[in-house]
């Protein structure tokens, strides 16, 4: 993929980001996922790409847009795998909480897992671990080898966990094995994503959330040089097949990085629209301006460039707001 596509990919993310910052504290999260994902799709129209959606809002019945299989881009060329998640985190923005982000992954055709509306068993870590991490090991090795691989104690490492009551076990191991718990209440993607930058004070993510998000932060870490081993879930019949028609038998199986993101190469793209640990929110700065701060990194080079852009909102081909 040209290097030039991880610009255009971020000016999607920003976009999104832009529409959906406006309902913030809102209570309103279809209003806000729904303008950001009008702004994503009508960004989208700019980019020199010929992109797939693999992972999406939804089906094609189900979502109106950027649903599984929309051909994206205004080009021919590069044949792109697209994962979007427009508004990760659309409770947390709805409240005003923290980690809400606009998120893009493009990869060459046929390399990204499709992963299914479902729930995923993760564990995810930075690039110091990478290695070091086993899915089906218990909780307390696995906070055991990131301590030693990170030189810290155990009680230094900090997991981080969606605070659900199906992790009650979870967060009963982590707290026996003597680590410390960062839970959160949405936004798994900022959670694995975290894990490889030491200043967000995060070391590791441990538990289950969802699959797409799962191939989004897939993409991250690979970008970053981390790991992340998952497994699907599928909750019942109808999953199961879902998962036969899709050439996975054995939904026990550990996805590895290369199951998720096959190949080396990949764009990811993140904008915040909450303020988060590692990305700034939207700041609507008066008199038609805003600031967005974003994350954007290629696999294939470890390039990770932070963006930070003030928009004149009435100036942008796309208006942010046009679809709400
Ligand atoms: P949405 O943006 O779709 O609301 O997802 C937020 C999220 O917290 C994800 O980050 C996470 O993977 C998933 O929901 C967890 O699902 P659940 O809320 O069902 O536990």
């Amino acid at each position: 993929m040209e290097r030039e596509l991880a610009l255009e990919i971020v000016r999607v993310t920003e976009m999104a980001a832009l529409a959906s910052a406006r309902w913030m504290g809102t209570g309103r999260k279809m209003e806000a996922d729904g303008a950001a994902t009008s702004a994503m799709r009508a960004m989208f129209d700019t980019v020199q790409m010929r992109g797939t959606v693999v992972i999406g809002e939804g089906e094609m019945d189900e979502a109106p847009m950027l649903y599984i299989g929309e051909q994206l881009g205004c080009a021919k060329a590069p044949e792109l795998d697209v994962a979007v998640d427009p508004l990760e985190g659309t409770n947390i923005l709805a409240k005003g909480l923290w980690n809400a982000m606009a998120v893009v992954a493009v990869a060459p055709r046929g390399t990204l897992l499709h992963a299914p509306d479902m729930y995923m068993q993760k564990i995810a870590v930075g690039p110091s671990a990478k290695g070091q991490i086993d899915l089906d090991a218990p909780v307390a090795d696995n906070l055991r080898a990131v301590a030693r691989a990170q030189g810290k104690d155990i009680g230094d490492v900090v997991a981080v966990i969606l605070d659900r009551p199906r992790h009650q076990q979870l967060i009963h191991e982590v707290r026996a094995a003597g680590a410390r718990i960062k839970l959160i209440s949405d936004g798994d993607v900022a959670a694995a994503l975290n894990t490889a930058f030491p200043d967000t004070g995060v070391d590791i993510l441990f538990g289950t959330g969802g699959a797409p998000e799962g191939v989004l932060a897939a993409c991250a870490l690979k970008c970053l040089g981390g790991e992340m081993q998952a497994r699907l879930v599928p909750e019942d019949e109808e999953q199961l097949r879902r998962l036969q028609r899709m050439g996975i038998p054995d939904a026990s199986r550990v996805l590895t990085m290369q199951d998720l993101v096959r190949g080396d190469d990949a764009i990811f793209a993140a904008t915040g629209v909450t303020d988060g640990e590692l990305l700034r929110g939207v700041r609507f700065l008066g008199n038609g301006r805003a600031r967005t701060h974003s994350l954007v990194m290629r696999a294939q080079t470890g390039t990770v460039r932070l963006v930070e852009a003030i928009h004149d909102l009435n100036r942008k081909p796309v208006q942010a707001d046009q679809a709400v």
